[in-house]
């Protein structure tokens, strides 16, 4: 795991950016695997410049998301198709129907995580993976104690993660239970994984990130298992290994 520290989120932002636009300018067919949520707006802020100043076209490139709640539909608010299309696809070149995200509102939702594991499989395999991390250690929404071998599920998300996702939403209460999310083994069939983390908040679990153990109950623990994944976290979320490393 290389391990990139910036100053601040705009710095980690345009990093990140960066080694996006390099893998599109690479290749044109890229497929992108990409993530909701605070983090990885400011990445979708420089990308959209990048893509109005002509200087990244992403008319062939495909999209995959990680995850999407269960229960809400493709124009909810809070829905991450919503969010998708907001922060970043409405205001670039890309053909929405090489964006894909999974159907949070399927009639049946097990039928649908097969699809959409197939999905993957048939359009991958994703070469650029863009992750964050929740304060608990979740990637996409695969929770402490998800099986390493998992593929796309149904998921509960844990208390702590629709406390941290409340925000979005007007009541706590409307914060969905569950998700439709990739699973640890889909998410690390990726070719290359960046795992942005930005803030305060993010502190405690980048250090146990960075304490290295892999373990069940930690599951960004697993990305120690891929030979190509990349680290960019901001001063802040670097803030308990540097307390540490000083005492
Ligand atoms: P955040 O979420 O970017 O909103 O902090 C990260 C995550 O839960 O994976």
């Amino acid at each position: 795991m290389e391990v990139i520290v910036l100053k601040d989120y705009e710095e980690m932002s345009k990093k990140a950016a960066e080694i996006v636009e390099e893998t599109v300018l690479a290749n044109e067919h890229a497929v992108l695997g990409l993530a909701t949520g605070s983090t990885p707006v400011g990445l979708y802020e420089n990308l959209i410049e990048g893509n109005q100043a002509n200087r990244v076209s992403y008319k062939n490139v495909k999209t995959i998301n990680l995850d999407e709640y269960l229960g809400l539909s493709k124009d909810h608010s809070q829905s991450y198709h919503v969010f998708m299309y907001e922060q970043f696809f409405k205001h670039i070149d890309i053909q929405l129907e090489n964006t894909f995200i999974p159907n949070g509102t399927a009639e049946v939702p097990e039928e649908e995580c097969a699809r959409f594991e197939k999905l993957i499989d048939e359009k991958g395999p994703v070469n650029l993976q863009i992750l964050g991390i929740g304060t608990n250690g979740h990637i996409a929404f695969n929770e402490p104690g998800t099986d390493p071998n998992s593929v796309t599920q149904v998921v509960e998300l844990n208390e702590s993660t629709r406390e941290d996702n409340a925000r979005f939403f007007e009541n706590s209460e409307d914060v969905p239970t569950h998700a439709i999310s990739l699973g640890l083994k889909t998410i690390l069939k990726g070719e290359k994984i960046v795992l942005l983390a930005s803030g305060k908040s993010k502190a405690e679990a980048v250090q146990r990130l960075l304490s290295k153990e892999v373990s069940i109950d930690f599951p960004a623990s697993f990305l120690w298992n891929h030979s190509n994944v990349t680290l960019l976290i901001d001063e802040d979320a670097y803030s308990a290994v540097r307390a540490a490393n000083a005492r």
